[in-house]
């Protein structure tokens, strides 16, 4: 475990937020998706590590989100939301997510919720759909997204995807891991995604 001090944890997750809210800032397409949260205050969190971790920890990439992000690495309550069954052993060996805010974020908020989100190159995330409603943002590298009614399109840093509400949907890293920041809001922000694409 670690010997840093909950001090300093608290002001690298800061710089995490902040960091996040300047990408939100130069995005217009996440500010049109929900308001930046009024409610934010940070709560530690125990960690939870993920063998993704080592992965994050080598790319090496310059977006401060990014290089943020990893700062925060031994220190995150990583999230994996499926089961071997449904993705297989290799997908969970290479993905992974923080709830940056949220009803159980690093900060808490009930109003929207934020994730910085990570999977390998090569992995297939299936289609799967939830009722909340999803903005990407391509921190770093790129994925090939698919999603029902739309023409499927490979994103890169800066690039946004709107998920409607059980708009099933699916990412291929065929060139790149991706890191993103991902928000969720309207019905259904406190759920979880679930595979297939029938809701
Ligand atoms: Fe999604």
């Amino acid at each position: 475990m670690t010997s840093a001090s909950s001090d300093l944890i608290a002001s690298l997750f800061s710089t995490l937020l902040s960091e996040a809210k300047k990408v939100y800032d130069a995005t217009p397409a996440m500010q049109g998706f929900a308001k930046w949260p009024t409610d934010l205050t940070y709560h530690h969190q125990a960690p939870v590590w993920i063998p993704a971790i080592r992965q994050l920890t080598l790319w090496e990439n310059n977006h401060p989100l990014h290089k943020a992000t990893q700062s925060i690495l031994p220190y995150g309550k990583w999230k994996q939301t499926y089961t071997e069954q449904e993705v297989g052993y290799g997908f969970l060996q290479d993905y992974g997510y923080i709830e940056l805010f949220g009803p159980d974020g690093h900060f808490r908020s009930d109003q929207v919720r934020g994730y910085v989100g990570y999977w390998g190159k090569g992995l297939y995330y299936p289609w799967h759909h939830h009722e909340a409603e999803e903005i990407y943002t391509v921190i770093s590298g790129s994925g090939y997204f698919e999603a029902e009614g739309k023409a499927p399109v490979t994103l890169t840093s800066g690039q946004c995807q709107i998920h409607e509400s059980n708009q099933p949907h699916a990412l291929t890293m065929k060139e790149s891991a991706i890191l993103t920041l991902v928000l969720w809001g309207g019905a259904g922000m406190a759920g979880l995604p679930k595979m297939g694409t029938i809701s």
